[in-house]
């Protein structure tokens, strides 16, 4: 039977009614970014083919190299978000300090905050491999009118508005949530529209996909370890699939549709592990739970984390519920 196609567009203006406190705002800031994927998505697709590969000299605040194409990405968003008055702060995995946005309107309303992770997955870029855009919204908490501070950018992650990613793979999809469920919306390349291809997305509650990065394995707590192992066990429905691309956005995508835990643990290498709460962790979570996943740091709801700083680093499992849970009770076993 032949149904009539929803455009992400379509479904903004639709669903503007269920938010909380609806005033148009959310669905614009929510366009803007659909506008700054499409934008970026055109830049990815190129990778290949112009010179953009390759570092472009400047560490960013982790002390990793920033490629052409993270900068780019940086730039699009910024420069997208800060074009209509909705935006009062955003900050990035890719600048040292959070933004604050002048609004030409000088008795402006803007109430938004906006966190970014603009490449994600950067070194599968040169590799023509996925990697995705990760967005997280909150309203501020500091009065409308005055400039933002910390405070307003160092909320709970149970504060998200909304929060999404776009991921630049085999197609370009933008997946969110405004806290009522979570859809999926591939590009049509050559009209330039995402449609809704993906409504309702749910994680299975159980999985057989392990995705962790292996190669840190012997300086992972034991209780990861004793994960690692059980999973790779011939018992029940085991050994699982290991299957990790390097891509956060691209990982939790395939573990959402098929079933399957995401793990950086923390390791004597990375004492905080490797992700970031703000820009990676509170948004995946977020999309997590409201597709009947969850995530926690083995101990914590990742959502509950007062955070502190704001490039602060957390150790990240997520995935289908039973496989988290499981995990973090290997975890427990071990302190
Ligand atoms: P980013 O490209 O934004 O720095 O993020 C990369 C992150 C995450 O997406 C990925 O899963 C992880 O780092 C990979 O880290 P390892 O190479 O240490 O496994
Ligand atoms: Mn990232
Ligand atoms: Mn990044």
């Amino acid at each position: 039977m032949a149904h009539k196609k929803q455009t992400l567009g379509e479904f903004i203006i639709e669903n503007q009614t269920s938010f909380k406190y609806s005033s148009g705002e959310l669905s614009s800031l929510l366009n803007s970014i659909r506008l700054a994927a499409k934008i970026v998505n055109h830049e990815v697709n190129k990778a290949g083919l112009v010179d953009i590969v390759g570092s472009v000299g400047d560490v960013n605040i982790q002390g990793e190299d920033q490629q052409k194409l993270d900068v780019y990405a940086n730039n699009k968003f910024i420069q997208t978000l800060t074009n209509r008055n909705i935006v009062c702060g955003i900050a990035s995995e890719e600048e040292d300090d959070f933004i604050s946005v002048n609004s030409r309107d000088e008795n402006h309303q803007n109430k938004y905050i906006v966190l970014i992770d603009p490449l994600d997955g950067s070194s599968n870029i040169d590799v023509n491999v996925s990697v995705g855009t990760i967005f997280s919204i909150y309203r501020r908490k500091t009065p409308v009118g005055q400039p933002v501070t910390l405070d307003d950018f160092l909320q709970k992650g149970s504060q998200q508005v909304a929060a999404g990613y776009i991921i630049y793979g085999t197609s370009t999809m933008l997946v969110y949530t405004t806290g009522d469920g979570v859809n999926g919306f591939t590009l049509n390349p050559a009209l330039g529209s995402f449609y809704l291809s993906h409504p309702n997305m749910k994680f299975p509650e159980d999985g057989k996909i392990c995705s962790v990065n292996e190669g840190n394995y012997t300086h992972f707590p034991q209780g990861v370890k004793n994960y690692i192992k059980y999973c790779q066990k011939e018992e029940d429905d085991r050994p699982y699939t290991f299957r990790y691309i390097g891509s956060l956005v691209s990982d939790f995508h395939r573990n959402m549709i098929k079933g399957g835990i995401y793990l950086y643990p923390k390791s004597s290498l990375l004492e905080e592990g490797k992700l970031r709460l703000l820009y990676e962790c509170n948004p995946m979570a977020f999309l997590a739970e409201q597709a009947n996943g969850k995530a926690s740091d083995g101990y914590r709801r990742i959502l509950d984390i007062q955070p502190t700083e704001l490039h602060q680093r957390v150790p990240f499992i997520c995935g289908s519920k039973n496989m988290v849970e499981t995990c973090e009770a290997f975890i427990r076993e071990v302190e």
